[in-house]
């Protein structure tokens, strides 16, 4: 298995740097109409009068879809609520409007200026009721929120005694705002209609769900949808899920009888297609003087919108992270009127790991122990809320290296000891971690008679590397050049794949690969011992292997045939085998995770109150990291979005009509070049045989947990100050 864990360049990126891979909005279609979006100016009411004449009239318009003339959907087009592809969309089914921004008309035309301009010419009158937008307003009648299969609410435990088990005690709030994804790609769909097949291009995480959701969502068979997505221009969790475009797009091809394209405004990514919801989160920490955990609490609120409960799960780090006795964790929702919330990037640990690991460090303060020393001294050996064993877990060396590379051992722990120059300059630390998941996948993996062979999967690239590694594992398996092989993807024609989220594409579908690899190879030595024409006919299975694209005698490189012979002289067909992979059985047994550790040097300027991230170690414990290229590239990735998250990132909602203030990419703050300073990234490497064949866990979020906290803690330490609410902004240095 060589390959497997090599620093592979992306196998796409020559067709990504010459512009030949093409993006759901690029897609050259016959007689294509653009349709554009048209969204409510008002948080909450309902829709009195939409004058469309104007509209309609407008020069080049096919047509204007609204409530009043759009086609009624089966159970009002909530026929296929299953996150997390389907969800609770706005399909013109009514006049209601529950949020600034949500999806009223769809306007059809030749050209995109001519929709643009046709829908800025909608008057639309509103019957307005007071938005709620006051999320602590709503603390006092918050209802549970869910937690997947597990209880929203947990405790081991007795909490009253444990807390009076501590002899010091970290009590606080920490609060983390609404954030929007923005990958670079907006959402965007081409929705064509071939009698009553409709084909899908469509900027997506999971082209499966968005077939079946789509289909559902209009009541017509699944199989009468295709989805095609061979490039995702980053998702981050929006594109997880189908949204109201999807079916618009689909809506008003249909209507206008031509294949329509509707590309999501950047303004528009701000509502329509969820975000992260923003919490606030209490916990309490209970330990004895020497460091011991004797109780741990959290309790958060995270707010939804009217139409449609989404749950940030923050309190889930809690539940695993450390050995206490008594651990107690609730989730409450708090409906707002803004748009439905959703997952973003380690939806829950990102959030959870702000506040978990600002108290730890709060609480180490308090101690005067190091940050590592009471980590360790807490260290769960078992999962501290199930007892189940880990099925793998290596954090202590994670901490251990991690530490070292940084020089950790260097740092004088008092608060604002260190200054260069106009800057304050802190060292800070956390633990990060995410579940390990994984669901059934497949892929075909095929001999073609032109020598090459094909390796496809009804997945999704997100720009992370699945073509990479599909190729890797496909080629490893077979014992090829890398080079030999083509990957395929983005097609719901092809074997089914799960959802891109949850960071389980990897671990889903590596197995599959590999499975349909060997099948594919084991049927190749059987026909070619059955060919009575093959020059090893007859010989024992046992006694064949393949080598270098040739069917031979083990042993004897020299004997045999190429599989391109064996196929000439077989009507020139492709001969290959469709596998699946399916989470191992004893998976339920073990608690599956993910860990690492984030050390973070800040510099803030004295006078500016401005912090920077000068530079930031970090070391995972992710099993088997199959690309060391692309793999660490995502975990990169994801430490430069817990830098967003620590000092940019915000969604401002305006407090009377819910509008995002913010809505565009030059006051939506992300972090750029500069404000990235140097990150090392490594792995332990020690594969995980108890969670995935290949070992390999998944690493598309774990890169976002725990270092926004080591930014925070590295601040507090540079400054004296410490800030509880993200982000943190230069403002709240000088205060
Ligand atoms: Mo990810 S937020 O599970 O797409």
């Amino acid at each position: 298995m060589t390959l497997i864990g090599e620093p592979v360049t992306r196998v796409e990126g020559r067709a990504k740097v010459v512009g030949k891979a093409q993006y759901a909005a690029e897609f050259q279609v016959p007689r294509l109409a653009y349709a554009v979006m048209v969204t409510s100016t008002i948080a909450n009411g309902r829709i009195e009068r939409m004058d469309t004449l104007a509209a309609q009239r407008a020069e080049g318009v096919l047509k204007v879809m609204t409530p009043a003339n759009a086609p009624r959907l089966p159970q009002g087009g909530r026929a296929a609520v299953h996150p997390p592809a389907g969800r609770v969309l706005s399909l013109l089914q009514d006049n209601l409007v529950h949020y600034n921004n949500q999806p009223i008309a769809v306007v059809i035309a030749e050209t995109l200026n001519q929709a643009l301009y046709a829908a800025s010419l909608l008057r639309v009158r509103y019957q307005i009721q007071p938005p709620e937008l006051n999320f602590k307003a709503g603390f006092a009648t918050a209802h549970p929120g869910s937690h997947g299969k597990d209880p929203a609410n947990i405790s081991t435990g007795q909490l009253a005694a444990g807390m009076a088990a501590g002899e010091v005690k970290v009590d606080q709030v920490y609060l983390t705002p609404l954030q929007n994804h923005n990958p670079m790609e907006p959402h965007a769909t081409i929705a064509e209609w071939n009698g009553d097949q409709l084909t899908l291009h469509d900027a997506t995480q999971y082209i499966s769900g968005v077939k079946q959701t789509v289909a559902r969502t209009l009541g017509i068979p699944d199989d009468n949808v295709r989805v095609l997505c061979p490039f995702t221009g980053g998702g981050f969790g929006c594109k997880g899920s189908v949204w109201s475009h999807v079916v618009l797009a689909a809506m008003a091809a249909k209507a206008v009888d031509r294949p329509v394209r509707l590309v999501l405004e950047r303004p528009q990514m701000f509502g329509p297609v969820g975000g992260r919801p923003q919490t606030w989160q209490h916990i309490v920490l209970a330990a004895k003087r020497d460091g011991t955990l004797t109780a741990m609490q959290h309790d958060v609120y995270s707010h939804t919108s009217e139409i449609e409960d989404f749950t940030e799960p923050s309190s889930t780090v809690t539940r695993v992270l450390y050995a206490s006795p008594v651990i107690e964790t609730s989730q409450r929702l708090v409906p707002l009127n803004l748009g439905t919330p959703t997952f973003q990037r380690a939806p829950g640990e990102s959030t959870g790991t702000f506040a978990l690991e600002i108290a730890m460090d709060e609480l180490a303060c308090e101690l005067k122990i190091d940050p590592i020393e009471l980590r360790i001294k807490n260290y769960a050996e078992k999962d501290p809320t199930s007892n189940k064993p880990f099925s793998s877990k290596h954090l202590r060396e994670c901490y251990t290296r991690g530490a070292e590379r940084f020089g950790w051992s260097r740092r004088n722990p008092k608060p604002r000891s260190t200054k260069e120059g106009r800057e304050w300059i802190g060292w800070g630390m956390a633990t990060a971690t995410y579940p390990a998941n994984r669901s059934s996948a497949s892929a075909l993996v095929q001999f073609e008679p032109s020598g090459r062979i094909t390796v496809a999967s009804g997945s999704q690239d997100l720009g992370t590397g699945t073509y990479t590694i599909m190729a890797q594992v496909a080629a490893a398996t077979l014992n090829l050049p890398l080079r030999m092989i083509d990957a395929k993807l983005g097609d719901s024609t092809m074997p089914k794949s799960p959802v891109s989220g949850g960071s389980q594409t990897a671990a889903s579908l590596a197995p599959a690969v590999q499975a349909a690899a060997k099948q594919a190879q084991l049927k190749l030595l059987t026909a070619e011992a059955g060919d009575a024409g093959s020059p090893l006919h007859g010989v024992a299975l046992e006694e064949l292997e393949f080598q270098d694209g040739r069917i031979i005698r083990k042993g004897q490189p020299n004997s045999g045939e190429a599989f391109t012979a064996f196929l000439a002289r077989n009507g020139n067909k492709p001969l290959g085998a469709i596998a699946s992979a399916q989470p191992s059985e004893t998976a339920e047994q073990y608690s599956n995770h993910s860990w690492g550790s984030v050390f973070a040097e800040v510099a803030v300027d004295e006078s500016l109150g401005m912090p920077r991230v000068r530079r930031i170690t970090a070391v995972y414990d992710v099993g088997t990291l199959l690309n060391e290229k692309t793999g660490k590239s995502q975990l990169i990735g994801g430490i430069v979005w817990a830098v967003g998250f620590a000092l940019h990132e915000a969604s401002h909602p305006d407090g009377r009509v819910g509008r995002i203030v913010n809505n565009n990419l030059a006051e939506y703050h992300v972090p750029v070049n500069a404000d990235i300073g140097e990150i090392d990234v490594s792995v332990i490497g020690i594969p995980d045989f108890k969670f995935d064949p290949l070992g390999a866990r998944g690493i598309g979020e774990i890169g976002i947990t725990g270092a926004s906290a080591a930014v925070a803690n590295a601040i507090y330490h540079a400054t004296g100050k410490r800030i509880r609410s993200a982000p943190i902004t230069p403002d709240m240095l000088l205060a």
